[in-house]
């Protein structure tokens, strides 16, 4: 894993040490950043675009604490700075007490187009936005709780599927048609006008228990998509015990990607 742990303690938290950015890094996030600016519009939900235009992060990477405080006020929840990716027990812990981790750096201009971990663009660009909807910000801390729940029924698997699906490859229906909410798709040169417009990928109403049954790719486009009506449903479809469908879920045949 990339990142510099060493300075980190048991939940992971570091300083992002944001005077540390050079002149180039904060040049090849604008750079990122206005190459996603021009597919938004015709691609996101309305609820990510109204959502970045209140946070004036166009111009370099953003200090974690001036949005965390803006955070705060509008739902409760504030940003955490991380190595990168971090054990899915401090990642779960951290939602559960309404607080999202960021890894601190940037990816290397050579890694423009695609990058296979996490860096400070796909998790800013991609997460930060929507954190700042009431809706969304509920259901996502209680995914973390679930997180927590899921590591004690030996079920994360299943859990980290509807993560896939939902927070970084989901898809919402609008007025204006599908528009993408999942933070891998906003963060994507390429897959967000993809998931949006190419006849190719399936885009299937979204189903708690196909979810978990549905293995995914993590190094290509997608080739199936699940598309929820509202927040408000993911909300409601995710609220339930999932420890019987966990049970149910166990005992059918996964689809495989
Ligand atoms: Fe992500």
């Amino acid at each position: 894993m990339r990142g510099d742990y060493t300075r980190s303690g048991p939940d992971f938290v570091i300083e992002q040490d944001w005077t540390a950015y050079t002149a180039e890094e904060h040049a090849l996030y604008r750079r990122l950043f206005e190459r996603q600016s021009k597919l938004v519009p015709r691609h996101a939900c309305p609820e990510w675009i109204e959502a970045i235009a209140g946070l004036d992060c166009a111009g370099g990477i953003p200090d974690f604490r001036d949005i965390s405080a803006k955070l705060r006020k509008q739902t409760g929840w504030e940003l955490v700075a991380v190595p990168g990716l971090i054990p899915d027990e401090a990642f779960f812990t951290h939602l559960a007490q309404r607080r999202f981790p960021v890894t601190v750096w940037l990816r290397r201009p050579e890694e423009f187009d695609y990058i296979a971990e996490p860096d400070v663009f796909h998790d800013f660009f991609g997460h930060v936005p929507l954190l700042f909807d009431g809706i969304y910000a509920d259901h996502l801390h209680e995914y973390g709780k679930g997180g927590l729940k899921a590591m004690r029924l030996n079920a994360v698997t299943f859990l980290a599927r509807l993560y896939w699906y939902t927070i970084e490859f989901g898809l919402v229906r609008t007025k204006a048609g599908v528009r993408a909410y999942g933070a891998g798709l906003l963060s994507s040169g390429g897959e967000l006008a993809y998931c949006v417009e190419d006849p190719r990928p399936q885009r299937l109403a979204f189903n708690l228990e196909r979810i978990m049954r549905t293995a995914y790719q993590i190094d290509r486009y997608q080739e199936r998509y699940f598309v929820i009506d509202s927040f408000e449903q993911l909300l409601r479809e995710t609220a339930p015990d999932f420890t019987p469908i966990y049970a149910r879920v166990r005992s059918i045949p996964m689809e495989v990607a």
